[in-house]
Order: structure tokens, then sequence, then C-alpha cells
């Protein structure tokens, strides 16, 4: 009777099956989208990618002329709507406005539908989280003057770098603004708005973020694993 139960466990309802057989086609594409066509692509838009990054959907780039975008080894970006649970409120955008600026990523990073913009630099470590929507930004876009805004939208806009360490994790739609620094292994809770640096392991949230605890109960064997 156990066996027999196993056994019906392993086929699969006949309407799934048939699911797989209409969509094989549509996966089999978009497995060659993701896998060839992207991948292919970001590099002839001058995107540097380590060996191993992956990408589910097309990621949004604006790459100015001398500007540098750098994914290291294994970083996993995602940029379709149902390519994480938490749903993401648009693809992945990774801009880097002028020819100074420069984005870098470290090995093992996940961004999901994150956007990351740098005027100046934005530097991300390795083994980082950045969840749905979160937003990474060194630039205000726009000057606070009203006078200089009329004179060029963008062009005096204050902007200083922005630096996530190793093993950070971003909640969903929190935002990073110029100027900051998040320490190592630091959790930045959902919804967050972070002005201000974040020391090494400490768990912020709200807005502006504050400390509400501490990430650092296995440090030792993080520092083993990585
Ligand atoms: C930051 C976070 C990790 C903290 O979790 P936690 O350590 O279990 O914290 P708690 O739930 O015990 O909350 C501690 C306090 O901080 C507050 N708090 C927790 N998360 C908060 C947030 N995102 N914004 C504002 N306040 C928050 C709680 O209300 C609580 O306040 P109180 O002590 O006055 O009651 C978690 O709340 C969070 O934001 N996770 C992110 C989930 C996410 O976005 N995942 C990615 C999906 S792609």
């Amino acid at each position: 009777m156990i066996e027999s139960l196993h056994d019906s466990s392993k086929r699969l309802p006949m309407n799934q099956g048939l699911t797989r057989v209409i969509r094989g086609p549509y996966t089999a594409f978009r497995l060659f989208l993701d896998r060839i066509c992207i991948p292919v692509w970001l590099r002839w838009l001058g995107v540097t990618c380590g060996q191993g990054c992956s990408f589910i959907g097309r990621p949004i780039i604006t790459l100015a002329p001398g500007g540098t975008i750098a994914l290291g080894e294994g970083v996993r970006v995602f940029s379709r709507a149902n390519s994480n649970p938490a749903g993401l409120p648009h693809p992945t955008i990774l801009a880097a406005l002028t020819p100074e600026s420069a984005i870098t990523i470290g090995k093992n990073t996940a961004i999901s539908g994150a956007s990351i913009a740098a005027r100046v630099k934005v530097t991300i470590g390795s083994h980082v989280m950045i969840g749905a929507g979160a937003c990474i930004w060194d630039t205000d876009f726009h000057p606070v003057d009203p006078y200089k805004r009329h004179q060029h939208p963008t062009r005096d806009a204050r902007c200083a770098p922005v630096v996530i360490q190793d093993d950070v994790f971003i909640g969903a739609r929190a935002m990073i603004l110029k100027g900051v620094t998040v320490g190592w292994g630091a959790v930045i809770g959902a919804g967050a708005v972070v002005t201000r640096n974040v020391e090494a392991g400490q768990v912020v949230a709200g807005n502006p973020a504050v400390v509400i605890g501490s990430s650092l109960r296995n440090i030792e064997r993080v520092r083993e694993d990585s």
C-alpha cells in the first residue's frame, strides 16, 4: 500500500503534464534568452560579467560611454516579474549615468528587481542579497535648489559614493541614498530609508532608518564559510 502510494505520487496529474508539454517550447525559448542572448547582449553593451553570472529576464541597462558596470563571479540578476515570490515591481536597473560612473558588484551577490544608479560610484560586495524593488543611488538625480533645476534638471545634483560591504541583506523596497556605507553583514529592513552609515552587523529599519538589532550571531561560521 505504502509502495503504491509512493509510486502514484511520482506521476504528474494530467493537467500539469499537459501544461508542461504546451509550455515546453516557451520555457526553452526563455532559457535561450536568459542563458545565451542576455549575457551576449550585456557584453555587447560593455557590461563586464564574471564567470557563472546568471540572468532571469532582461535587466535595464544605462551605461554612459566611459562608465563601467562590472558584475563579479556568480552574480544573479532577477528581472522577470515572477522570478521572486516577493514580486518584482520592475526589472533590475543598472545605470552608470556619466563617463566617470562605476558600478561594481562582488561575487555571488543576488539582485531582485532593484534599481542601482551611479553618477560617481556604487560599490557592492560579495554575497549581498538585494531585495525586490530596493534602490541604491549615489545621487539625488536633481539639484535641491530650484534655480539650478531651471538651469539644468540634473547637472548640479548632489552625489557621493555608496559602499555596501560583504554579506549585507537589503530588504524589499529599501532605499540607500548617497554617501552611505553599509558595514559587513548588516541588515536593512524592508522599506527602510537609509541616509546615514550603518555599522557592521547592525539591523536597521524605518524612515529614517534606526538600529533595531544585531545580525552577528554566527559571525565565526560565516567567516569559515567565505
Ligand atoms: C529587518 C528585519 C529582518 C527584522 O526582523 P527581526 O529581527 O525579526 O525584527 P522584529 O520583527 O523582531 O522587529 C523588531 C522591531 O523592529 C520593527 N521592525 C522590524 N522590521 C521593520 C521594518 N522593515 N520597518 C520598520 N520597523 C520594523 C518591529 O516593528 C519591531 O518593533 P518593536 O520592537 O517596537 O515592536 C525584518 O523585519 C525585515 O524587514 N525583513 C526584510 C524582508 C524582506 O524584505 N525580504 C526580501 C524579499 S525580496
